[in-house]
């Protein structure tokens, strides 16, 4: 049988295949969300995260030199707060001396070339587990209440050295809040990079394990995003920048592909995408199970985010990308 056309020409060895490659992936396309907690030489195993863990301050200096290292300039930090600090109004959120804080300080120390990123949201903080201020007689999570927190919260992460604040709150108005309080107080260089489309789901369940975050009532629904919705992303999107967003998020990553390709074609900032908690966890559990092989199932995965047109793609799997990069 004659055929002029004959796509598998393109596909026949390695060389043409890389030749012709639509997308490429580069460690330093990668972001390594890292947990830590208070004490010395302490590592502690998330269970259903195989492969991370909280850290404390000096390990985890020790391990952003070591990703550094390995190629990533970017690590985003949560911090694991202990209960009995955790309060209904999150002030330990903006407390200068805090974990998060000196962290921040310690890390830009150890490592200051890197890029840090901090997560702008009272979960971790807030007794109640949730991202904004709860009244205490409706369970309505105060919006413009919370606004006030979100901003003094940033503005301690900025004086500790966060290059790039990441609220991921999800509260309205919280982008040009911030903005305007790091302007104020001469942080014009410090970078917003909002999770502008963030989801109300399931798959962050292992990350709520990890900060022991969860909320204590209720849902996240009524200020994350319904995930029937793909239109509302572009709303979150118009609105973010206008008030001065840097970067734009989406999260989570392997189930919105759809609203990462979006924002790529309607939005001229550069897109984010948050591979979540549930997402390694379920490669790792079923590489456990011998069902999967986890580094061609991540490395494929990580290739989508890039193909949908994200630009930056925070994951957990960061270290082992980076380290196979490295080997190619
Ligand atoms: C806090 C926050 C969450 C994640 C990042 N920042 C959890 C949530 O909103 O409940 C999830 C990250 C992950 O699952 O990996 N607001």
């Amino acid at each position: 049988m004659w055929m002029k056309s004959r796509p598998r020409r393109l596909r026949q060895n390695n060389h043409i295949r890389d030749l012709i490659a639509e997308t490429d992936l580069r460690a330093k396309d990668l972001i390594a969300p890292l947990f830590f907690i208070k004490g010395e030489n302490q590592r502690v195993a998330i269970d259903s995260m195989p492969g991370q863990w909280r850290l404390s301050i000096d390990l985890l200096c020790e391990h952003v030199q070591y990703l550094y290292g390995l190629g990533i300039r970017c690590v985003a930090l949560f911090p694991a707060i202990e209960e009995e600090l955790k309060t209904s109004d999150a002030k330990e959120a903006y407390n200068p001396k805090g974990l998060n804080q000196n962290a921040i300080k310690a890390v830009k120390k150890a490592c200051p070339q890197m890029l840090i990123m901090t997560d702008v949201a009272l979960d971790p903080y807030n007794s109640d587990g949730h991202d904004g201020i709860v009244d205490k007689n409706t369970g309505e999570i105060l919006n413009d209440e919370t606004l006030e927190v979100l901003s003094k919260m940033a503005l301690e992460q900025a004086h500790a050295g966060s290059d790039i604040i990441g609220p991921s709150d999800m509260m309205d108005g919280r982008v040009e809040a911030i903005r305007e309080t790091l302007d104020e107080h001469g942080f014009h260089n410090v970078m917003i990079m909002s999770y502008t489309a963030k989801y109300a789901s399931s798959f962050y369940g292992p990350f709520r394990d990890a900060l022991d975050s969860a909320p204590k009532a209720g849902d996240k629904k009524t200020y994350q995003m319904d995930y029937r919705n793909t239109h509302e992303a572009l709303k979150e999107m118009a609105l973010d920048e206008y008030e001065g967003a840097d970067i734009l998020m989406v999260k989570p990553g392997l189930a919105y592909l759809d609203v990462v390709q979006k924002l790529k074609m309607h939005s001229q900032l550069p897109i984010a995408v948050y591979n979540v908690s549930g997402e390694y966890a379920m490669v790792k559990a079923a590489a456990e199970k011998g069902w999967l092989d986890e580094k061609e199932i991540m490395v494929e995965m990580l290739y989508a985010f890039k193909r949908a047109g994200a630009d930056i793609i925070l994951s957990y799997f960061s270290e082992e990308m980076a380290k196979l990069l490295r080997e190619h």
